[in-house]
């Protein structure tokens, strides 16, 4: 019933990656370890070693980005490959391997999206007390202020701190695999510091860079109640609140949003805020808001008789509901991938509107995908239909949000490549490009375009005027 607003001339069309799920090269020239390779995703036998070993095949990988059409990349900064113990020494191997890579994307026009921090912190600062230990701060900050020297005069846009409402919320992903997860008390204080930590940084990116642009990078969703009963309201609500709303208020309006924070005295979770913190927090502002769109949830009000909280669909790494808080629901209007994710793309465009009539600032979706089990035909191809039908209907959801009013300048589908998935390693793949190994076998490392490469390639091209 309305004509559909085009997508802006400029609108970066890109994709995702984060270092440590593409990179490999784990200890080559001199980088240190992270909290990631300690860690295993579970059911599968690989680690995060060599994952798609980009570290030896960007220009490759770059040669494929130019080809897609791509106008930006957004990928991550590996801590310790820069800094290798997080702090002091730093290792100019490692920052030759981003100065050479940046200069790659320059080269072919694509506009370089830098996260600064994608849960992989330095393994020896995690021994010191990771971002329980305020120090991690002001290390996060000499951090920062070296990447922005080094690539500032290349790159223009900036990413704080990838999905630190996930962390919080599901710690496990961000972990060693033996180590013992905090308590959501010591969590709540990593999360202030975060927050404080972000807000020095994007002060210090809009002092040091000419034109730099930063945000954040939390994963936003709309939360459904499950019927109009109002407690479900509430309940959907609380959880919004908690599990999005704190995240944006304080990148934007410095805040502690009320309702949470009433809720974090009243779990005894609240943090310890050190002088001087909430006054950073304050002044500081992004310039867009990146936002990392999955899946929608649904809700419904607690029972608060002990089974309030429950695995996500049978999955005992994610933990869904809290006691007196939330219930999770089953959403039957809504399908699910072969992993059980859900899929509604018309939640994103509810997503998206919610988000732009709160904070009303430039939205950059850096992260939106869907995970399958792609494998190579016998004619040498892939065929990964669900992807485009995926893409499709999110991309015709993000225009009609455009249409709405919501002003979105950029999309970054989760992944470029195929990378290893958090959870699930190369069991459950989600790039345009398929790389040729399995968990067990390293292959040849081969890339090759998926049917889903050609499909996005022409949607750019055309700037996305026939979805
Ligand atoms: C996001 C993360 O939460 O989801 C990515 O930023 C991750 O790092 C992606 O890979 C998909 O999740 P998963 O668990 O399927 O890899």
């Amino acid at each position: 019933y309305k004509k559909l607003k085009e997508f802006p001339d400029n609108f970066l069309w890109g994709s995702s990656t984060s270092a440590y799920q593409v990179e490999g090269a784990y200890d080559t020239d001199g980088k240190g370890l992270s909290v990631q390779d300690l860690h295993l995703p579970e059911n599968g036998n690989t680690d995060f070693k060599i994952a798609s070993d980009m570290y030896h095949h960007y220009k490759e990988d770059i040669r494929l980005m130019n080809e897609l059409g791509m106008k930006a990349y957004r990928f991550s900064i590996s801590w310790s490959r820069v800094i290798p113990n997080g702090s002091g020494k730093i290792n100019e191997a490692g920052l030759k391997f981003y100065d050479d890579l940046i200069n790659e994307l320059v080269k072919n026009n694509i506009e370089p999206i830098v996260t600064l921090f994608h849960f992989d912190l330095p393994l020896a600062l995690y021994k010191k007390g990771g971002w329980n230990d305020r120090q991690t701060i002001a290390d996060f900050i000499d951090y920062s202020k070296l990447l922005f020297n080094r690539f500032g005069d290349r790159v223009k846009y900036w990413l704080t701190i990838n999905e630190q409402n996930v962390m919080i919320n599901h710690p496990n992903a961000v972990y060693p695999a033996d180590a013992e997860l905090p308590s959501k008390k010591k969590l709540y204080q990593q999360n202030h510091n975060m927050f404080v930590a972000s807000a020095k940084v994007m002060d210090l990116c809009h002092s040091m860079i000419l034109d730099g642009k930063i945000g954040p990078a939390p994963n936003i969703t709309a939360i459904y109640p499950a019927t109009s009963a109002p407690e479900d309201v509430i309940a959907a609500d609380n959880w919004e609140s908690i599990r999005c709303w704190l995240y944006l208020d304080m990148a934007v309006y410095g805040r502690y949003n009320a309702l949470v924070w009433n809720y974090l005295q009243e779990k005894g979770y609240a943090p310890t805020i050190y002088p001087g913190d909430m006054e950073i927090i304050s002044k500081s502002k992004p310039d867009f808001l990146g936002i990392n769109y999955y899946a929608t949830a649904t809700v419904k009000a607690a029972k608060n008789d002990g089974h309030d909280c429950q695995p996500r669909n049978g999955d005992q790494q994610v933990m869904l509901g809290e006691e007196g808080v939330y219930r999770s629901a089953q959403n039957d209007n809504l399908k699910m991938t072969k992993f059980n994710w859900i899929i509604d793309p018309v939640g994103m465009r509810t997503t998206l509107r919610r988000i732009y009539s709160r904070y009303n600032l430039p939205i950059i979706i850096t992260e939106n995908g869907i995970g399958g089990e792609d494998s190579l035909n016998e004619d040498g191809k892939i065929h990964d239909k669900y992807r485009i039908d995926y893409f499709k209907q999110h991309f015709l959801q993000t225009r009609l949000a455009l249409t709405d009013g919501v002003d979105i300048i950029g999309y970054c589908p989760w992944s470029f490549e195929d990378l290893v998935s958090t959870h699930q390693g190369y069991k459950k793949r989600y790039g345009f490009v398929y790389v040729d190994r399995s968990d067990s076998d390293i292959k040849d490392m081969r890339r090759i375009k998926k049917d889903s490469f050609d499909w996005y390639k022409k949607i750019i091209k055309e700037n996305g005027s026939n979805i």
